[in-house]
């Protein structure tokens, strides 16, 4: 009997989805480039399910019923490339090849063409929850061609996470709109756990509390507005004692960020957009910062400012839970308005409101707060700024005074808050009606007659600045 779909890459994502999908009886084939790996793999779990393992790529391929279903689940990038020309020859025409790894999106879309040139299929999936979500339940994004989707959905319906009866997976729109969603969530990944460290920092340095002190704050604060997976976690990695030391274990991790380049890539693409992502890009450039270790050690002693005072002062813990949380909404509304150009721009027609269902579990963002950005688009799907329902309206407008405070205190005491201020830098600079940009217009006309319009007539005009000073319609 033939297996209904294939995994190929095992390592734990890989597995992991395997294992889900076995569990829920379908049958699975497996393999690994590296056959050891497969046979570890067959000794570890190979009783869980019907499982069929190959050590070539033809045997794998020869396992699968027809239209074949492959999950490429190997590392981003060259990887990828490589599987897909290994399989092409083998496979038959109509046949799916779904990469499931963090790919960049113009690679999906390049892959895409380049399949159905061969006369196959291909779909660019996004899948978050790390091991447990494959394991247990992810959250997925599958993108491509509508009807290759058809073939897998009842499998995927039937593995991904579950919430209030809905399966945390929808169709999410053609070519590389899969990939392009799962990396604009990374983005907001970024942002919330960036937010989070801000806050940490803030109560450990300006509040004067000990780590298992803020991670029982955070324990407390995941039973409000922002309950979510990272606010939970951020409790329990607080709370965590390390076994050498005895001392809260983050006081003895190293503070340099890693990063795998999701988060770049969705700043980069925000530029070209030409999307104010401020919260997200923030991100990405505190996580650089963070890298300079030895330049942060050396400036330390040699650069002018104030030492965090320390003192215990209980009362701004609620004002740094309010900026939190508003500096959050605006993450999450530049994150979806980014999405809006992109679908825009790619003809992709995302519909915003099945992205924040797909993301209420499973994923790492999955969040509370994401059932009330379902409602908004829900309610108005052409939305141009979640700023502007109701709820994010009053939830901003009821915490700004404690953000701006925040935002003060900080800056006294020399504490960075990069993603805090720029969010409320944004929405300043969002709820204005005219903002300083005239004297841009002005400044590029007059060393480039980059022309600028009026507020009063229609058309664009040029000052000649350096002849006799009088305006030209350009
Ligand atoms: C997920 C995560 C997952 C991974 C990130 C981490 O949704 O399950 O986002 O994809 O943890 O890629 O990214 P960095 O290593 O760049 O922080």
């Amino acid at each position: 009997e033939k297996s209904r779909i294939g995994v190929t890459g095992l390592a734990v994502m890989g597995a992991n989805l395997a294992r889900n999908i076995a569990s829920r009886g379908v049958p699975v084939a497996v393999h690994n480039r590296t056959y050891a790996k497969t046979e570890q793999f067959m000794a570890d779990y190979g009783a869980e399910g019907d499982f069929t393992a190959s050590e070539s790529v033809k045997d794998f391929v020869d396992s699968l019923e027809t239209p074949r279903k492959i999950i490429v689940m190997v590392k981003a990038g060259k990887p990828v490339d490589g599987v897909i020309e290994e399989l092409t020859p083998l496979l038959d025409e109509g046949d799916i090849i779904i990469d499931a790894g963090n790919s960049h999106f113009p690679d999906t879309v390049r892959r895409t063409a380049e399949c159905e040139a061969n006369g196959l299929r291909f779909m660019g999936v996004g899948v978050s929850g790390g091991e447990e979500g494959a394991l247990l339940g992810p959250s997925i994004m599958p993108g491509g061609d509508p009807a290759a989707y058809e073939e897998v959905r009842e499998i995927f319906e039937s593995i991904a996470a579950v919430v209030d009866g809905t399966p945390c997976v929808t169709h999410v729109g053609p070519g590389g709109a899969g990939h392009y969603v799962k990396m604009v969530h990374n983005g907001i990944e970024y942002a919330d756990i960036q937010l989070i460290a801000e806050a940490y920092d803030l109560l450990t340095n300006v509040v004067g509390l000990d780590a298992p002190a803020v991670g029982k704050i955070f324990e407390e604060w995941n039973t409000g507005d922002l309950d979510s997976f990272l606010i939970e976690i951020t409790g329990k990695v607080l709370a965590k004692t390390d076994a050498r030391t005895g001392r809260p274990l983050v006081d003895v991790i190293v503070d340099q960020a890693g990063q795998k380049g999701t988060g770049t890539w969705t700043a980069i693409d925000a530029l070209q957009l030409g999307i104010p992502l401020t919260g997200i890009t923030e991100a990405v450039f505190a996580r650089g910062l963070s890298a300079l270790r030895s330049e942060r050690k050396a400036a330390a002693g040699v650069l002018a400012g104030p030492t965090p005072s320390k003192e215990v002062d209980e009362s701004l813990v609620e004002d740094i839970r309010l900026a939190l949380y508003a500096s959050k909404v605006v993450a999450y509304a530049q994150g979806f308005a980014q999405m809006r150009a992109a679908s825009v721009e790619n003809g992709w027609d995302l519909k915003l409101g099945e992205m924040a269902t797909i993301w209420r579990g499973g994923c790492i963002i999955r969040a509370r707060f994401l059932n009330r950005i379902r409602e908004a688009y829900d309610e108005h799907p052409d939305l141009d700024n979640l700023l502007m329902v109701p709820y994010f309206t009053e939830a901003v407008a009821n915490a700004q005074d404690a953000w701006r405070r925040v935002i003060v205190k900080a800056t006294e005491q020399g504490v960075p808050i990069p993603a805090f201020s720029s969010s409320l830098s944004y929405y300043d600079g969002y709820r204005r009606e005219r903002g300083p940009a005239n004297l841009i217009q002005g400044l590029r006309d007059f060393f480039g007659a980059h022309t600028y319009k009026r507020i009063d007539a229609e058309g664009s005009f040029h000052t000649r600045w350096a002849q006799d000073g009088t305006e030209v319609e350009a």
